[in-house]
C-alpha cells in the first residue's frame, strides 16, 4: 500500500510512527507522579534541544500564543523593543506588541531578505540612553524561507554593550537547525511542537534566561494564563497551573528520544542535506528559489511560481495523483511561490518522492523540463 500522503507543507510536518503510538496512551492523572515524572524527563532533554541552562516553560498553546507570552511578561505599555520584520511571522510580533501599547521600532526588510546584525546595530547604537528594552525576529522566516544568522546578531548584541534581550522565534527552526541558546547570548527562544518536533500542534516551549527574568519583574502588561511567573513556580514543582496537555508531553517524550538516538548534531547535518538536495533538484528544473542566496533556510525552500502555472492546478495534481502537499505563497507571496517544508522526519528517499511528483505535476501543466532531471540532482547531491 503506498503512503497515505507526504506532508510537506512548513509545519506541522508528518509524524513518525513511534511518536503517534505514543500519542494514543491513555491518560494519566496530571496532578500525580507519572506526570511529574513525565515533565521532569522532558525538561530535562529538552534543555539539551535548546542547548540551554535557563528555565523552560511549557503552554498549551501554538507557536503564536509563545509570540504572545513574550510580549505580555517582559514589557510595559510605552517600552520601546526593536522587532525585524520581513515575513508574516516577524511582522506578527510586531502587531501583538503594538496591540499592547508597546512601541516598536521596526528594521523592514523585503520578503526573502535576511536581517544583517548591521541592521540591528543601528538601532541600538542610536539609542545613547538604552531605552530599548529587547530586539525580537526569527531564526526562520517560515513565509519567505530565509534564515537569520542570530549568532553574529547575538555576538555584535553583546559587544555593544546594550543592554536589550535577545529574543528569538524558533518556531521553525529549533531541533533541525544549529541553535545555541547559551552560547549565542539568546535570553529568550520560543518554539513549539508541529514542526522540528514532529508532534501535533498545540504545545508551545520557552527558555527564558536571568536577563529576561529580570524584566518580568517590571512589566506591567496585564496577564494570567501566561504568567512566566506562575507557570515556572508551579512547574518547579513538576505540575501546571492549569491542566497541561499531557498527550502532547506523551509524544514530546517520544520525540526527544528520537532525537537524542539520532544526536542533535545529525539532526542538522541530515536537514542541511535534504535542503540542498531540494534546492540543486529545484535549480536543476530550472526553476529559481525565492530566499536570498546564502540565507536559504534549512527547513523551507521557497520556489518562485514558473511562468503559467497556476499554484492551485499544480497543488491539486500534487495532492490527488501523488499525495504531496506543499505550501503555497501567504498574503502579499499568495500564487507568487511555492513552499516546500523539508523538516522534522524526513530523509533522503522523501525528496526523491516530493521533486519527482513536483517534476510530474509542472510536466503536466506544460512546463518544460526533462523527467528524471531532479532525481538525477537528488543523486548528485547525496553522492557527492
Ligand atoms: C517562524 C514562525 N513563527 C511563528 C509561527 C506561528 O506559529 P503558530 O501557527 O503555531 O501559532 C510560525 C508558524 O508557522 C512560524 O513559522
Amino acid at each position: 500500500m503506498e503512503r497515505d500522503e507526504y506532508l510537506q507543507i512548513p509545519g506541522p510536518t508528518n509524524i513518525p510512527p513511534r511518536i503517534l503510538r505514543s500519542l494514543s496512551m491513555p491518560l494519566i492523572n496530571h496532578r500525580g507522579p507519572e506526570f511529574e515524572a513525565l515533565l521532569k524527563y522532558c525538561l530535562k532533554s529538552l534543555k539539551k534541544v535548546f542547548r540551554t541552562d535557563h528555565d523552560i516553560l511549557f503552554f498549551p498553546s501554538s507557536g503564536s500564543g509563545g509570540l504572545e507570552s513574550a510580549i505580555v511578561n517582559f514589557f510595559s505599555p510605552g517600552d520601546k523593543i526593536v522587532v525585524a520584520c520581513h515575513g508574516l511571522f516577524s511582522e506578527r510580533v510586531a502587531l501583538i506588541a503594538e496591540n499592547y501599547g508597546v512601541d516598536v521600532i521596526k528594521v523592514n526588510k523585503e520578503w526573502g531578505e535576511t536581517v544583517r546584525s548591521e541592521e540591528i546595530g543601528v538601532v541600538l547604537k542610536n539609542d545613547l540612553n538604552h531605552e530599548i528594552k529587547a530586539v525580537c525576529l526569527p531564526q526562520n522566516e517560515t513565509t519567505s524561507g530565509i534564515t537569520n544568522d542570530i549568532e553574529s546578531i547575538g555576538k555584535m548584541m553583546k559587544l555593544s554593550g546594550h543592554p536589550a534581550l535577545l529574543i528569538v522565534d524558533v518556531v521553525s527552526s529549533l531541533a533541525c537547525m544549529p541553535f545555541e541558546t547559551d552560547l549565542w547570548g539568546v535570553d529568550v527562544a520560543i518554539t513549539a511542537s508541529q514542526k522540528g518536533f514532529m508532534l501535533p500542534p498545540g504545545l508551545s516551549m520557552i527558555a527564558v534566561g536571568e536577563r529576561a527574568w529580570k524584566l518580568t519583574e517590571e512589566s506591567k502588561l496585564p496577564k494570567w494564563y501566561w504568567d512566566y511567573k506562575a507557570v515556572r513556580a508551579k512547574m518547579e514543582e513538576y505540575q501546571m497551573p492549569y491542566t497541561p496537555p499531557t498527550t502532547l508531553l506523551f509524544g514530546l517524550k517520544e520525540a526527544l528520544d528520537i532525537l537524542e538516538e539520532e544526536g542533535l548534531e545529525n539532526v542538522w547535518k541530515r536537514h542541511s542535506l535534504m535542503a540542498e538536495a531540494t534546492r540543486n533538484a529545484i535549480k536543476a528544473m530550472g526553476l529559481s528559489l525565492y530566499a536570498e542566496a546564502g540565507y536559504e533556510s534549512d527547513t523551507v525552500t521557497a520556489i518562485h511560481m514558473p511562468d503559467g502555472i497556476v499554484f492551485k492546478e499544480f497543488s491539486n495534481i500534487l495532492k490527488s495523483k501523488y499525495g504531496v502537499v506543499l505550501g503555497g505563497g501567504l498574503q502579499k507571496l499568495q500564487g507568487k511561490i511555492f513552499r516546500v517544508g523539508h523538516l522534522g522526519s524526513i530523509h533522503k528517499l522523501d525528496i526523491y518522492a516530493i521533486m519527482g511528483a513536483i517534476e510530474m505535476s509542472l510536466f503536466e501543466l506544460g512546463y518544460p523540463v526533462e523527467l528524471g532531471t531532479a532525481s538525477k540532482s537528488i543523486s548528485e547531491t547525496f553522492l557527492k
